[in-house]
């Protein structure tokens, strides 16, 4: 038999219980953040982090529904590891994030030995499930709640490294015909401007420098003010740029759709968002953009990036690709490799359609061959990579702001970091540096990293 949790506040009767758990997360920056969260929750909750699954009481794994693949991977870990011994019949298994809403009580069906099912709207609630799993020994399936729900019931924010994640809004509301994700997160609500704008406070006080925005879809965030209007995203942008000790500042993702004047002018007005923007374009056939709901031409994209390198000439831009849609004939994938082409993306993350029940176009006649999506794919992605390194290079010799992101997993004496059009550097330099932003000079590019030197005189090297 399985309970429904409906309305359980953080902060009710729920029994602290002594015990360690682990997270593991799959997919988008969005669960990471989710991930984030509810470390801090199962900590303040009484609970100890540790770092390996292997004899862990409770395992938390969040998880993406948005290609089959993605969904299949969770439930082959737990195969693994329960074949690994590394988990057994008293642990505590609760599978929640885009996997938990899509299939709520069927994971229970697929695997009876999963105590606990959430979603992304419920991850808040897991102390109060997993002490009622452990009173009860009955499995606990709690998905639904109102989309700001989380946020309001969620602990501080722990200390993170120097970039943290920030979602300013909860679901998504456009309804691309591929897509689980209003299925699985809900309709699109943003989260009050106050609350976003403490949030980063906190991450500041705790040394972060750079803030990533976080949303299905940034661009249509419209969030209560505090004088009662409602604000939206550029709005934002520049109240978060003015506060002390925001360093850097990044958002994800942004539907070109939305990509509105006033966005590109706060761009183009804060030197501080960073030189790279995600802007997933899925298709250069405007048939096929008809057919995927995405109301904007192949055409008006390539306005779109015209307008913000005119804003940002050094703005790297990247996107994602969908090959393969129900119906894509030779000619609509031309029609990408020559969008490719002509706009030159930056980076880039590609993918064959994926089959995702429930939506519109699971429906739609499929007849493409997987093989010959498969054959448009790897000739997409050769492409995409050979932009990604023409612009890798042109960074050479360059003097680069970087943010030190921690030690280099090579090397104890070398320290990896992040430029602002998120390339990864490795230089050498002291561990003190960790967490500032540096200048650094680009000596070499390799095919995912380069190397640089540290230009910042008066630091010493260790
Ligand atoms: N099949 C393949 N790719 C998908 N994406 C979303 N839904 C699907 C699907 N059904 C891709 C889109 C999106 C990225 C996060 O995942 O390109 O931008
Ligand atoms: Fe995956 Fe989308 Fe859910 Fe992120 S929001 S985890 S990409 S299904």
């Amino acid at each position: 038999m399985v309970n429904e949790i409906t309305a359980i506040k953080l902060n009710s009767n729920v029994k602290l219980q002594m015990g360690t758990f682990h997270v593991a997360v799959w997919g988008c920056q969005m669960n990471v953040y989710d991930g984030d969260r509810i470390r801090d929750l199962m900590s303040a909750s009484g609970y100890v982090e540790q770092a390996e699954p292997k004899g862990a009481d409770v395992i938390i794994l969040v998880t993406c529904a948005v290609r089959a693949k993605a969904e299949d991977k969770v439930f082959n870990q737990l195969g693994a590891w329960r074949h690994q011994g590394i988990i057994n019949d008293n642990t505590v298994i609760a599978l929640g994030g885009c996997v938990g809403s899509e299939l709520a009580h069927k994971i229970i069906e697929i695997d009876p030995k999963i105590a606990i099912v959430f979603g992304p709207r419920t991850a808040h609630r897991l102390p109060a499930m997993v002490a009622q799993y452990r009173a009860t020994h009955e499995s606990v399936v709690d998905v639904n709640a109102e989309a700001l729900e989380k946020f309001d019931a969620l602990p501080e924010q722990g200390r993170r490294g120097p970039s943290a994640f920030v979602t300013i809004m909860e679901g998504c509301s456009n309804k691309c015909t591929y897509c689980i994700v209003p299925h699985t997160r809900g309709e699109e609500e943003s989260r009050p401007e106050q609350d976003i704008i403490d949030e980063v406070i906190t991450h500041v006080a705790n040394g972060v420098k750079e803030i990533h925005l976080l949303g299905q879809n940034v661009n249509s965030y419209r969030g209560l003010a505090p004088d009662g209007s409602i604000s939206n995203f550029s709005s934002l942008l520049y109240e978060i740029a003015a506060i002390e000790g925001v360093e850097r500042l990044r958002f994800t993702t942004s539907n070109p759709m939305e990509f509105t004047d006033d966005i590109i002018q706060a761009i183009a007005d804060l030197p501080i968002i960073a030189d790279a923007i995600h802007i997933p374009v899925q298709s250069g056939s405007d048939r096929i953009l008809k057919l995927m709901h995405r109301n904007y031409t192949a055409d008006s994209y390539r306005q779109l990036v015209a307008k913000l390198r005119k804003a940002r000439p050094n703005i790297f831009i990247s996107t994602d690709i969908i090959v393969g849609f129900p119906g894509e004939t030779d000619e609509d994938f031309a029609q990408t490799m020559q969008l490719v082409d002509d706009v030159k993306f930056d980076a880039s993350f590609s993918f064959i359609y994926s089959k995702r029940p429930g939506t519109p176009a699971a429906e739609y006649e499929d007849d493409v061959p997987v093989a010959h999506k498969k054959e448009n794919l790897y000739a997409l992605q050769e492409k995409l990579e050979n932009y990604a390194t023409m612009y890798s290079q042109s960074l050479l010799g360059t003097t680069q702001r970087v943010l030190v992101e921690g030690i280099s997993r090579k090397s104890e004496h070398e320290l990896k970091a992040r430029t602002s059009n998120n390339r990864i550097v490795v230089f050498e330099g002291s561990r003190e540096l960790v967490g500032q932003m540096v200048d650094i000079k680009v000596v070499q590019v390799m095919s995912h990293t380069m190397k640089g030197e540290l230009l910042d005189k008066g630091i010493t090297l260790s």
